[in-house]
């Protein structure tokens, strides 16, 4: 069994993408990010808090905003708009889940497809299942690489999601089609779901349940990806994935954390220059 490390992984994408930076504000090109917050999410705070670091480690610059949670979808629509509209930002992202009575939905199809760096204006999301070139959604986008980093051979294999959000699970099948894949999607309303994850060469778990998939889920050998990111009453993070007996079972594991987590923020710095150098 072997660990894929995502953390190191991330370390190595975030030093390649830190030079290149380098070398575009030598060319006048100074990638930029916003991010747009509101109230005051826990889970959240963590996340944005992350990308800002990323941000500064790689030379890229960045803008938060961080709005109290009665901010009406008018103000959050026309922050995005003044900010589609400011030629000096690349990137611009707003941070799920928003406060009750806003729509995320309409938030990320406001953002103009050129900064969309998450990968959900329905544009994108369109293009990534036509499989032309677009923003892809930063999760999946980090799953496909750490298979890759580890030459796993995703063509021809049967891949089960277990999750189909719109953030993970459903861009996911795209990508994974797009390498072609023999993609299952499981889910809440998904009878025999055991039977269905034994099958799976490749196995990702993205439904935010601690070790919801335990060993006898798991077929022999499996590539197993976990998206979760649980906290336990003592305070400590766990996956979607009972780690310590699948891992025994399975070819490839991913951690939690040093996971899926990581590499998240390092392709959303890969969207960010991408976003910068389509502007050149
Ligand atoms: N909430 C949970 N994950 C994400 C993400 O990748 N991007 C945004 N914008 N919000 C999130």
């Amino acid at each position: 069994m072997q660990i894929i490390d995502g953390k190191e992984l991330a370390r190595i994408i975030r030093s390649n993408l830190k030079e290149e930076v380098e070398q575009l504000k030598e060319k006048g090109i100074q990638p930029k990010l916003a991010v747009i917050m509101v109230g005051d999410d826990k889970a959240s705070k963590v996340y944005v808090r992350n990308k800002s670091k990323a941000c500064e480690e790689i030379g890229i610059l960045y803008e938060e905003y961080l709005l109290e949670e009665t901010t009406t979808m008018d103000e959050l629509l026309s922050l995005i708009n003044k900010l589609n509209e400011d030629e000096t930002i690349n990137g611009i992202l707003v941070q799920s889940p928003l406060p009750k009575g806003l729509d995320a939905n309409v938030a990320f199809r406001t953002i103009s497809p050129k900064k969309d760096v998450d990968g959900f204006n329905p544009i994108n999301v369109g293009k990534l299942s036509l499989n032309q070139d677009c923003f892809v959604s930063c999760t999946p986008y980090g799953i496909i690489k750490m298979l890759e980093s580890k030459n796993i051979e995703i063509e021809g294999k049967h891949a089960v999601i277990i999750g189909r959000s719109n953030i993970v699970g459903k861009p996911l099948i795209q990508c994974l089609l797009n390498k072609n894949a023999t993609v299952t999607v499981c889910h809440s309303k998904t009878q025999n779901l055991g039977e269905i994850t034994k099958t799976a060469d490749i196995l990702v778990a993205a439904i935010g349940k601690p070790k919801f998939v335990t060993e006898d889920m798991v077929k022999d050998n499996a590539v197993v990806i976990d998206v979760g990111i649980n906290r336990t009453d003592e305070g400590k993070l766990v996956g979607d994935v009972d780690f310590e007996n699948v891992s025994k079972k399975a070819s490839y594991i991913t951690p939690v954390p040093g996971g899926v987590g990581p590499m998240t923020v390092a392709m959303l710095m890969v969207n960010v220059v991408k976003a910068a150098k389509n502007n050149m």
